[in-house]
C-alpha cells in the first residue's frame, strides 16, 4: 500500500512524503524584499510537514511576459542568488522546493491589464503564431490590446535557452527542482495547443519546444529534477475542434518521459485562461470588496469593463462543473502510460480523497479488481491560502483520516471534529480575484478565517 507519508523520488531526489503545495501566485514581486516575502509565504507549508513546496510561476525574461501583477522575475543571476533563503528555510524543515518557470506569451499583462498597458505601450506579446480569432475579436472590441510578435525559429530557441539560464540560477541558489508552467494558457500551452500553434517550422510540433527547454535546462542546471504541467483542452464545448485531446495529452506525457522529464502534472482545462483553472463558486465577496474596486477598474480599464468581466465570470463559473479531484481520470490515464511520477492536483480536499488517488485498493474488496492509482504525489493549491500549515492536518495520525468526524479525536472544538482530515477551503474563490490587483494570495472568506483561528487556538497546526 502506498501512503501519503511514504517518500518518493523525482529525478533521483528524495521527497520525504507525497504531499505537495501546488504552484500559486505569491505576488512577491522582484524587489529586495522578495526573498523575505517568499519565505513568509512558502515556509509554513514545509513547517507543517509538506514534502514538496512549489513556488508559483516566475518569469524568465526581464520585461513583458508576466501573466499577473507582481510576479517574480528570475532572469538576473544576482537577484536569483538572493532567493537562497527560500530553499534554506524549506530545507530546514526537511522539505524540498521546486520553482516554476513561465512566460505568458499571449496571456501577458500587456494584453489584458489596462493600466499596465498604458505604462508599457511599446511591449509586444510573444506569440507562437498569429493570435486566434477569438482573441482578435476581443482586441477589436477593446477588451484586449494585442500587438503580437510571432516568434521566429531562432527566437523560439533563444526563449528556450532563457528557461535554461533561469533554471541554472535557481539551482545555484539552492532550489531542489524546476517545474515548467506547461498549462494555464502560458506560452508552453500555446506551443502544445493546435488552437494556438499553426507553425510550419520544427516548432509546429509543440513538444519540440519543451524538448529545447529540457536541453537548455540540462545545459545550464545539470541533472536537476524537472517536471512540467501537461494540459488537455477538454473543458470547452465544440465547435472548438482544434484542441489538445485526452489522447494527445497522454502522447505528450509519454514523449516528455522519453525526452528526459522526471515527472508530469496532468491537468484538464481549456485553451483559455478561465475559471476551469479554479473551479468553484463565483467569488461574490471578492468582487464586492470596495477597497479592491479601484484596482479592478485599473486592471480592466474602467468600471463598466470590470463589471462586464465580473458578469462573464459569473456565467462561466456556473457553467464549469466543480467536482472533487477533477484531474483524477486524466492523471490515471497518464500514469498508465509513463513510469515517471505523476502529480495530481485540482479540487482535492480530503485525506480520504488523497488516499484514494494514491492507492484505490484500500476501498475495494479482494474479489474486485481495484483501479490503478491515479497519482504518485498529491497537491493542493487554494487550501494553502486558507491554511498555510495545512500539512499538519493532512499528514500522519489516525485523527486526520476521517472526514465525517466519527473516528476523529474528540476535542472541545466542534470545528476540529467536523474538519478532521478535510481542508477548510470551500472553493469560494474569494482568494483569486484580488490577485488581478497584485494583492496577496490569502483566504478572504470570514467564516473560513474564523475556523482557521479556532484550529490555531486548538494547537492543531503545532508540531
Ligand atoms: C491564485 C492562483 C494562482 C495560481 N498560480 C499558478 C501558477 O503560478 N502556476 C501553475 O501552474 N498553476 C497555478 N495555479 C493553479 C494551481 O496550481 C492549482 O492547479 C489549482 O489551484 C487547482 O488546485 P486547487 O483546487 O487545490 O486550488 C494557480 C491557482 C490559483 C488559484
Amino acid at each position: 500500500m502506498t501512503a501519503l507519508e511514504d517518500p518518493v523520488a523525482i529525478g533521483g531526489v528524495e521527497i520525504p512524503n507525497r504531499l505537495y503545495r501546488a504552484p500559486l501566485l505569491e505576488c512577491a514581486g522582484t524587489e529586495p524584499r522578495t526573498p523575505e516575502r517568499l519565505v513568509r509565504e512558502l515556509e509554513p507549508a514545509a513547517a507543517s510537514g509538506v514534502g514538496l513546496v512549489t513556488q508559483g510561476a516566475t518569469i524568465v525574461r526581464p520585461e513583458s511576459g508576466c501573466p499577473a501583477p507582481r510576479m517574480t522575475r528570475v532572469h538576473d543571476p544576482e537577484f536569483v542568488s538572493g532567493l537562497a533563503p527560500v530553499p534554506e528555510a524549506i530545507g530546514d524543515h526537511g522539505g524540498r522546493v521546486f520553482c516554476q518557470l513561465e512566460h505568458g506569451g499571449l496571456r501577458s499583462l500587456e494584453i489584458w491589464h489596462s493600466a499596465y498597458r498604458e505604462r508599457h505601450p511599446d511591449f509586444r506579446q510573444l506569440a507562437v503564431s498569429r493570435p486566434p480569432r477569438a482573441l482578435r475579436a476581443l482586441d477589436r472590441v477593446g477588451m484586449f490590446d494585442i500587438d503580437a510578435q510571432v516568434l521566429s525559429t531562432a527566437e523560439v530557441r533563444e526563449l528556450a535557452r532563457d528557461f535554461g539560464r533561469s533554471a541554472g540560477y535557481l539551482v545555484d541558489a539552492g532550489y531542489d527542482g524546476i517545474h515548467i508552467a506547461g498549462a494555464n494558457m502560458g506560452i508552453v500551452q500555446q506551443f502544445l495547443s493546435p488552437y494556438y500553434n499553426r507553425r510550419s517550422d520544427e516548432f509546429g510540433d509543440g513538444v519540440r519546444f519543451l524538448e529545447c527547454v529540457h536541453d537548455a535546462i540540462r545545459e545550464f542546471a545539470g541533472e536537476v529534477p524537472l517536471i512540467t504541467k501537461v494540459p488537455v483542452e477538454t473543458e470547452f464545448p465544440r465547435p472548438l475542434d482544434r484542441r489538445i485531446t485526452f489522447d494527445d495529452g497522454v502522447r505528450i506525457a509519454r514523449r516528455l518521459e522519453r525526452i528526459g522529464y522526471d515527472g508530469v502534472v496532468p491537468v484538464t482545462g481549456s485553451p483559455f485562461w478561465d475559471t476551469n483553472l479554479v473551479r468553484g463558486t463565483y467569488p461574490e465577496r471578492a468582487w464586492e470588496t470596495s477597497d479592491l474596486q479601484p484596482g479592478y477598474e485599473e486592471a480592466f480599464g474602467g468600471r463598466w469593463r470590470a463589471r462586464a468581466v465580473a458578469a462573464a465570470h459569473r456565467l462561466h463559473s456556473r457553467w464549469v462543473e466543480e467536482k472533487p479531484a477533477w484531474n483524477r481520470e486524466f492523471c490515471r490515464r497518464v500514469r498508465e502510460a509513463v513510469s515517471i511520477p505523476v502529480c495530481c492536483e485540482g479540487g482535492i480536499r480530503t485525506r480520504e480523497g488523497i488516499d484514494r488517488l494514491l492507492d484505490p485498493s484500500a476501498e475495494h474488496g479482494s474479489s474486485e479488481a481495484a483501479p490503478e492509482p491515479a497519482a504518485d504525489l498529491v497537491g493542493l493549491g487554494r487550501p494553502f491560502y486558507a491554511e498555510p500549515r495545512l500539512g499538519a492536518r493532512l499528514l500522519d495520525g489516525e485523527e486526520n483520516r476521517s472526514v465525517d468526524g466519527t473516528e476523529a479525536k474528540s476535542g472541545p472544538s466542534p470545528v476540529r471534529d467536523r474538519d478532521a482530515g478535510r481542508a477548510l477551503c470551500r472553493n469560494c474563490n474569494n482568494c483569486t480575484i484580488p490577485q488581478v490587483t497584485g494583492a496577496k494570495g490569502t483566504c478572504r472568506t470570514p467564516s473560513i478565517v474564523r475556523e482557521r483561528a479556532w484550529l490555531e487556538k486548538e494547537g492543531v497546526y503545532d508540531d
